[in-house]
């Protein structure tokens, strides 16, 4: 088989050329990074959960009528996605106050926030992703108002299903980062749905009864147990049989590789949804 192309080398993932226009292949890796690169670790299997549970967030995303870039899962850490235009935005949600935000304006942290707050950051690693708000994103040519009114709702709309969701498996969701694309239509017209990966490295997953982190944290803060502690968030999905597939650094390969099927199976009625509209960008017509 020739060797892929790769599109793109990013910290937890590769972006591969997919098999059909319009599509790339997301590949998670096992590379840790913190502090926009600054720590940096390979920690055996993180990929393989954090593909586990991304594709079943998105699935279960779609089934509520969220559009996303989720097409199936492939294999143990692939997954093929529709090839969109990444706003250059992170969309930030607090539930809880916790990390830059306890230090930005002195909050303690575990603070219940009274409503949630969505914050932007410019996806900029030189810059290393400096906060923003809705007038630099308008002003800049990021994403229009009209894009912006579609993109926190969305983020609104994902915050309550998550809150519920990881409710009803013992989780609190403290705080998440979402990543939003266009995909032109043949007529121009734009979807903007949500890209890139939901999982513990861009949430904040802490245990309802004993507050324990189960997320990156454990991985900026020296916690250790990270790969154990992504693993009980994957079990107490039912993504893994109990006892877990990643066990001293080793991933029963035969387990791991069967996984994807249910969501696949879950995933097959899905038709490409967003909102129809002219492009506001001028985006260059492209087939779907
Ligand atoms: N469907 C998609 N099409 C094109 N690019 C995508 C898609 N989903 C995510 N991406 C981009 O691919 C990269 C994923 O790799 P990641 O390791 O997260 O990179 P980074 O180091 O930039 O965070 C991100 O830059 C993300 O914006
Ligand atoms: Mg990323």
């Amino acid at each position: 088989m020739a060797k892929r192309k790769v599109l793109y080398e990013g910290k937890a993932k590769t972006i591969y050329e997919g098999p059909e226009p319009g599509t790339v292949i997301q590949y998670f890796k096992d590379d840790a990074t913190a502090f926009n690169a600054q720590k940096k670790d390979v920690i055996a299997g993180k990929g393989v959960l954090n593909n586990r549970i991304s594709a079943h967030i998105m699935t279960k995303l779609e089934g509520i009528g969220i559009p996303t870039h989720f097409m199936r899962s492939l294999n143990m850490r692939e997954q093929l996605v529709r090839e969109v235009s990444i706003v250059p935005v992170e969309v930030v949600v607090r539930n809880v106050a916790a990390g830059s935000l306890c230090k930005r304006l002195g909050v303690t942290e575990g603070t219940t926030l009274p409503q949630p707050i969505i914050e932007f950051y410019y996806k900029n690693d030189d810059l290393g992703d400096p906060m923003i708000n809705e007038q630099h994103i308008v002003s800049f040519g990021w994403a229009d108002p009209y894009e912006m009114d579609e993109i926190v709702h969305m983020a609104y709309r994902v915050n309550d299903y998550l809150n519920g969701l990881f409710a009803g498996i013992g989780l609190r969701l403290i705080d998440f980062k979402l990543e939003f694309g266009r995909l032109f239509g043949e007529y121009g017209e734009v979807y903007m749905m949500l890209a890139d990966e939901i999982s513990p490295d861009n949430c904040r997953l802490w245990d309802a009864k004993t507050n324990e982190k189960m997320d990156k944290d454990r991985f900026r803060q020296d916690l250790g147990g990270l790969v154990e502690a992504y693993q009980a968030v994957a079990e107490r999905l039912g993504l893994i049989p109990k006892g877990g597939i990643i066990s001293g650094g080793d991933i029963n390969e035969q387990l791991a590789a069967g996984l994807e099927e249910i969501e696949n199976e879950l995933a097959k009625e899905r038709r490409l949804r967003g909102v129809k509209r002219p492009s506001p960008t001028g985006g260059k017509p492209r087939s779907v």
